[in-house]
C-alpha cells in the first residue's frame, strides 16, 4: 500500500512533541521526540532513552525505526524530530544513516527552513550498492 494524502506536518509535529515528553533523559535533560508517517499510512514514534553508561543512550530516531520495523509499517515518507521545547532537532550522524536505510525515495524531514529530502542529510552515504565493491 502507498499513501497518497498530503502530509499533515502539524499533526506529526504535535505527535513528536508528545513523544519528547515521554523521553527518559535524567543525564542530559535534553528530550527528543520523533514521529513519522509511513508508506502504509501508519504513524511511527520514538523518544530518546538514556543510560547511566552514557554511550548506550538510544536516540529518538532509533526508537522510531524500531517501531517502524516491528509494525511492518513499510518505509518512512515524512518525519518530524523535535526537542522538548518543540524546536526541530537535526538528527545526529548515526541516526541519519539509520533513517535513510528505511526511507522511501523522496522521503522528507521537516526543518525550520521547510521540508528537506532525508537522503540530502547524508551525501554520499554508505548503501547496499557499496557492498558490491568489497
Ligand atoms: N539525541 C537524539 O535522541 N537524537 C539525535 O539525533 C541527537 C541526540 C539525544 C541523545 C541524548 O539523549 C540527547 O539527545 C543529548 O545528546
Amino acid at each position: 500500500m502507498t499513501r497518497t494524502d498530503p502530509i499533515d506536518w502539524t499533526a506529526l509535529r504535535t505527535e513528536a512533541h508528545r513523544l519528547a515528553e515521554k523521553a527518559y533523559v535524567p543525564y542530559s535533560r535534553f528530550s527528543v521526540g520523533a514521529a513519522a508517517i509511513t508508506s502504509t499510512g501508519e504513524i511511527v514514534r520514538g523518544c530518546n532513552v538514556e543510560n547511566v553508561s552514557y554511550g548506550l543512550t538510544l536516540c529518538a530516531e532509533c526508537g522510531l525505526i524500531s517501531d517502524l520495523v516491528a509494525r511492518g509499517a513499510g518505509e518512512l515518507e515524512a518525519l518530524v524530530v523535535v526537542s522538548g521545547s518543540g524546536e526541530y532537532c537535526s538528527p545526529c550522524g548515526r541516526c541519519r544513516q539509520i533513517l535513510i536505510e528505511h526511507a522511501a525515495s523522496g522521503a522528507l524531514i521537516q526543518t525550520a527552513e521547510g521540508p528537506q529530502r532525508l537522503v540530502d542529510l547524508l551525501p554520499d552515504h554508505f548503501d547496499v550498492t557499496r557492498l558490491e565493491d568489497g
